[in-house]
């Protein structure tokens, strides 16, 4: 028998508070107007101390198993992807496990940071082709500013990322009509670990000649806030977004026309404007929410279906087209049938 998978239900949450540029004006030596015209962003949500990232995912999760209309106890896997993980180890999924009280079902944690939901979607796709399992809850979820420099000195990267949470059921599926049955159609996964550096976490880490994983030297030196090549990450992600949607396109036989709805990465409304012009496609087929939520990495394609099916732009039947780039260097994209 040849099962597919599909999603099946969408959920979303991100926390009250919300910081505007004007707020971050006061905490850093910055500007509405430089942010806004060098990224789009407008705002952002921020947690307050007591929240985790597994807490934001619990919401999420709820929303998306009551939207799929099952009951938590028919999810047999979770796939969780983050850079803001509860705690090193374990893994995130295991915490989100218990606090949504399913016991002993698998867990697994992808960390591919802002390709993060791609990859974790095509993984679930792959567990439910191959009969093994029938309902996987996939998350993205993201607390980025309990890990950022809020001082002057961190205005570069300080100023780009909220935190936020999204999750879809994907479940098992029968293909009759591919041209109007839901379902996901195939994903393409990249990375070039030669880039590592342009876009990390040095600390707490391994990697240093160094007795410990973390040192006052460490904290001194500020390696445990993310550090960014802004300008080459830029130029990467436009080039690789647009590279791999063009290639899937091609091997799936799909135009640009064909496609109803573009959900790409958030990074940046420059980044995504130029693969729009890039590969024709018209703006209006993008839908962008990073004026609202900043970057919310692997959190933000599933936040950004909600809000689209929300407003009435995300429709059953629908080919949606996803892409996303970030750390690592990774990258990938997806054409699924909402
Ligand atoms: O999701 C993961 C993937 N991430 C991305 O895809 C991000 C890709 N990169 C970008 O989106 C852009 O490179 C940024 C938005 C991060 C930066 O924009 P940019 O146009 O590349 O600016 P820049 O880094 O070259 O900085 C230009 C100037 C610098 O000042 P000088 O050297 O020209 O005097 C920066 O110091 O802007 C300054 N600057 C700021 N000014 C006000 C940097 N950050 C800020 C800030 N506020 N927050």
């Amino acid at each position: 028998m040849n099962f597919s998978s599909r999603i099946t239900g969408v959920g979303s949450f991100v926390p009250k508070n919300i910081f505007t540029n004007h707020d971050l004006e006061k905490m850093m030596d910055t500007s509405d107007e430089w942010i806004q015209q060098r990224t789009g962003i407008v705002e952002r949500r921020w947690v307050d101390q007591g929240t985790s990232t597994s807490d934001l995912a619990v919401e999420a999760s709820i929303e998306a198993i009551k939207n799929a209309g099952i009951d938590k106890s028919e999810i047999d896997m979770i796939v969780f992807a983050t850079l803001s993980p509860d705690h090193d180890f374990p893994g995130s999924g295991c915490f989100l496990q218990a606090k949504l009280g399913i016991p002993e079902i698998p867990a697994i944690d992808i960390r591919q940071q802002c390709t993060g939901f791609i990859y974790a979607m095509s993984i679930a796709d792959k567990f439910i082709k191959s009969g093994s399992h029938k309902n996987i809850l996939v998350v993205g979820a993201e607390v980025h500013s309990k890990g950022l420099d809020r001082t002057p000195e961190g205005r570069n990267v300080g100023v780009l990322f909220g935190d936020g949470a999204g999750a879809v059921v994907m479940s098992q599926c029968s293909v009759s009509d591919s041209s109007k049955d839901s379902h996901f159609i195939n994903a393409h996964l990249h990375c070039d670990g030669s880039y590592a550096k342009e876009l990390w976490l040095p600390a707490p880490g391994t990697g240093f000649d160094e007795p410990d994983r973390m040192n006052q030297k460490m904290l001194d030196e500020k390696l445990h806030y993310p550090y960014m090549n802004g300008k080459t990450v830029f130029v990467h992600a436009v080039k690789r977004m647009s590279e791999s949607l063009s290639r899937l396109c091609a091997e799936q036989g799909v135009t640009i026309d064909d496609i109803d709805l573009f959900l790409f990465h958030q990074a940046n409304l420059r980044i995504n404007s130029k693969i729009a012009e890039m590969m024709n496609i018209p703006e209006e087929k993008v839908f962008n929410t990073i004026q609202k939520y900043g970057n919310t990495t692997a959190a933000t394609i599933p936040l950004g279906m909600n809000d689209a099916i929300k407003e009435g732009k995300l429709k059953p039947g629908m080919l949606v087209a996803s892409a996303a780039f970030g750390s690592g260097f990774t990258w990938a994209s997806a054409l699924y049938r909402f």
